[in-house]
């Protein structure tokens, strides 16, 4: 009887390796197919062709997705696997709360449909988009659900963002003489969170049973953000 000879651990890492890598890979891709930019709503404000009434109601419908998944990403706090995703995920929420180097983000977004001419009470009382309520509660569930699943629902939404947030704010600017302090914020913020949350997804995707659930998470907050903004459209006819 021959012995089975001893698994090598330099290898047996190495192919763990090179399996996160090309799952990453394919993770951007995912993505990539659903970036931000690639949305009607969006590329008709960063083009000017959006009405200042649509601009108006799209930015109710994000203040009320923001307002439903912002607070349940400190979630992950709780959820944290160790010390350094503690502490980089805890950075990442202190800004948000405004105790970094910029007010909080919510208050910043609040005043967006406020520029376009809607009253405290109408972005109050907004009765979101179905599409919204699905996005909101979609990322919402998986920061709740686990920490694997949490910072993939987190990856997914912010780097579908992450290069739409300059050509917002500019499109406003230039178009609607409208300075957005909420995008101007999130040009160097997004990409930095973008970056940490494809660290963090590097490092917790060891085996395919986690990829798996990462994906759905990845997939589901993807889909369902994009048709948020398909939503949007119908407020530009
Ligand atoms: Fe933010
Ligand atoms: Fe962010």
């Amino acid at each position: 009887m021959t012995s089975q000879p001893k698994p090598d651990a330099t290898v047996t890492t190495s192919n763990v390796d090179q399996d996160v890598k090309d799952w990453i890979g394919k993770v951007r891709g995912l993505i990539d197919e659903n970036r931000w930019t690639r949305c009607e709503i969006i590329r008709a404000i960063v083009e000017g062709r959006a009405s200042r009434d649509a601009i108006k109601r799209w930015a109710m419908e994000y203040h009320y997705y923001s307002s439903i998944a912002t607070p349940n990403a400190f979630v992950m706090l709780a959820n944290a696997p160790d010390r350094q995703t503690y502490a980089a995920w805890g950075r990442n929420m202190a800004g948000e709360l405004g105790y970094l180097d910029e007010p909080e983000h919510l208050t910043l977004l609040a005043e967006l449909p406020k520029q376009f001419g809607a009253t405290e009470e109408e972005t109050v009382s907004y009765a979101p988009l179905p599409s919204t309520i699905g996005a909101a509660f979609t990322v919402s569930y998986y920061f709740r659900r686990s920490f694997e699943e949490g910072i993939a629902a987190g990856v997914a939404s912010e780097n579908m963002a992450v290069d739409a947030m300059e050509v917002i704010y500019e499109g406003l600017k230039n178009h609607y003489e409208i300075d957005s302090q909420f995008f101007k914020v999130h040009i160097a913020a997004e990409q930095e969170h973008a970056e940490m949350g494809l660290a963090f997804l590097s490092k917790h995707a060891l085996t395919d049973a986690i990829r798996e659930r990462m994906q759905r998470a990845i997939l589901n907050t993807c889909v369902t953000k994009r048709q948020m903004w398909v939503g949007c459209e119908t407020f530009l006819t």
